[in-house]
């Protein structure tokens, strides 16, 4: 790489831009739709629990792993695997990252869409006055098999965020984001307040924070293992090439450790706001619930309706969602756009169209999945391509990445490039630890499970 190549790479300029960058591509769907989603499918608190542990032992692990890597060669996936053992299949760990964030972008984009669409229906008015879970409910299912507007949806979200990884703007998004994200999580933590205070809020409180050690499975696990990926944007290449821009002055271990705590804490309110509110209503039952696609755009305008001011409430919020939405999709197609403009020299802009082209045309199946044809409804397109993307093969990028680091790189080296910025890493024992056994190993034994997890 040339001087100048290494001037325009650019850098973060401070340890909290960093931080706020890597939150805004962890924050998004994955907390305050899919969260909530996973916890209603696995048993409620024994999925949070778990989910928790798997935070703090693996999640923290992969992601410390990912911005070491990304710091050591400053580069993207594909080039990093490259600079540390060149000429060896290692790169094809880089390649299954840019394909498995082509994929999650597809139908990532398709819930960003509907996040449009009630944005709309809210300030329209839809959600004034009493909404019951009845009329919640078919105002999703109609909304989500309506074919014109769900494409149309899926296509501004795909536009908008090409338009931003191709042009620069990013600067300007990144500035907004920070304004922005603070107050959605102080949007949502109000939220979370009067969910708590709803009467007959109790029922959910147990389902979502009282484990029944009992319902502890494989199963459990691998879906906690997948959302902690998920949610902090492991296993493909984002947080190293994020970790790439890091100076390296700063402290990478506790860069880590804010990104993992703020991302469970929104993750968290989520699903304060969710549990409460449905088991509140009369009629459910946590026994026999079982969640939808569409859970949180069911729940969120129950609670925002009983609301003083809910209007104002209701659109803010979908304005919120939106925007970390976007900071997220920016990351997903920011990862194969720098490796086709560093790997094989395209122009940033046809790179960034060409591949959201790609992924508009790859989300389709998944948009018209959730009611609007009927064979890709019953195939459950959506929900395939999430466990494909977003849990399998992020568990197995993840895998690779701690393989690569300890047997290919090596820890010593590793912990070199840690030392700088932080000299006393006190967790180093139970980080050499996790990456060499409990990771990889959780990992293995989970994927080697997965036939009989997923059924
Ligand atoms: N973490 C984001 C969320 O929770 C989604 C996301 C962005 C992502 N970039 C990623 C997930 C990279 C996996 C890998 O909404």
């Amino acid at each position: 790489m040339s001087s100048a190549d290494m001037k325009d790479r650019g850098k973060w300029g401070s340890k909290i831009a960093f931080i706020f960058a890597a939150s805004g591509s962890a924050i998004g769907l994955g907390n305050i739709w899919r969260f909530p989603i996973m916890v209603g499918l696995n048993g409620g608190a024994i999925f949070v629990f778990v989910y928790i542990l798997a935070i703090f032992f693996i999640g923290f692990t992969i992601m410390l792993a990912e911005l070491t890597i990304g710091r050591h060669t400053q580069k993207n996936p594909v080039g990093a695997f490259e600079a540390i053992k060149p000429r060896t299949p290692w790169k094809l760990v880089g390649y299954l990252g840019v394909m498995t964030g082509v994929g999650i972008l597809s139908y990532y984009s398709v819930v960003a869409g509907w996040a449009m669409g009630y944005l709309y229906k809210t300030a329209a008015g839809v959600f004034r006055g009493e909404v019951t879970w009845e009329l919640s409910q078919e105002t999703f299912a109609r909304f989500a098999a309506s074919p014109a507007e769900i494409l149309l949806c899926l296509f501004i979200v795909i536009g908008v965020t090409t338009l931003v990884v191709s042009g620069g703007v990013r600067g300007g998004i990144e500035r907004f984001a920070k304004v922005l994200m603070p107050l959605l999580f102080v949007l949502i933590a109000f939220l979370a307040v009067r969910a708590l205070t709803l009467p007959g809020a109790g029922t959910g409180i147990s389902f979502y924070l009282r484990p029944e050690f009992e319902k502890l499975n494989t199963k459990v696990i691998f879906f906690a293992l997948g959302q902690s990926f998920f949610s902090l944007s492991l296993g493909m290449g984002t947080m190293l090439t994020y970790g790439s821009y890091i100076s390296k002055r700063d402290n990478l271990v506790s860069s880590a450790g804010w990104v993992c705590f703020s991302d469970t804490l929104v993750a968290f309110l989520a699903g304060i706001v969710v549990f409460p509110t449905l088991f509140a209503t009369p009629g459910l039952h946590p026994e026999q619930f079982q969640p939808s696609i569409g859970l949180m755009f069911q729940v969120f305008p129950i609670v925002i309706s009983k609301i003083p001011g809910g209007y104002i409430f209701g659109v803010l919020f979908f304005i919120l969602l939106i925007v970390a939405a976007l900071t997220s999709t920016i990351s997903l197609l920011e990862v194969p756009t720098a490796f086709l403009i560093d790997e094989k020299k395209w122009r940033r802009k046809t790179a960034a169209v060409v591949i959201g082209v790609f992924s508009f045309v790859l989300g389709i199946p998944s948009a018209l999945s959730v009611g609007g044809s009927q064979a890709l409804s019953k195939f459950n397109f959506l929900g395939k391509m999430d466990l494909v993307f977003g849990n399998i093969l992020l568990a197995a990028g993840a895998l690779l990445i701690c393989i690569f680091l300890v047997y290919a790189w090596g820890i010593a080296k590793a912990l070199a490039e840690i030392a700088s910025g932080n000299i006393r890493f006190r967790l180093k024992p139970l980080w050499v630890f996790n990456l060499k056994f409990l990771a990889p190993l959780t990992i293995i034994i989970i994927l080697i499970f997965i036939k009989t997890i997923t059924g």
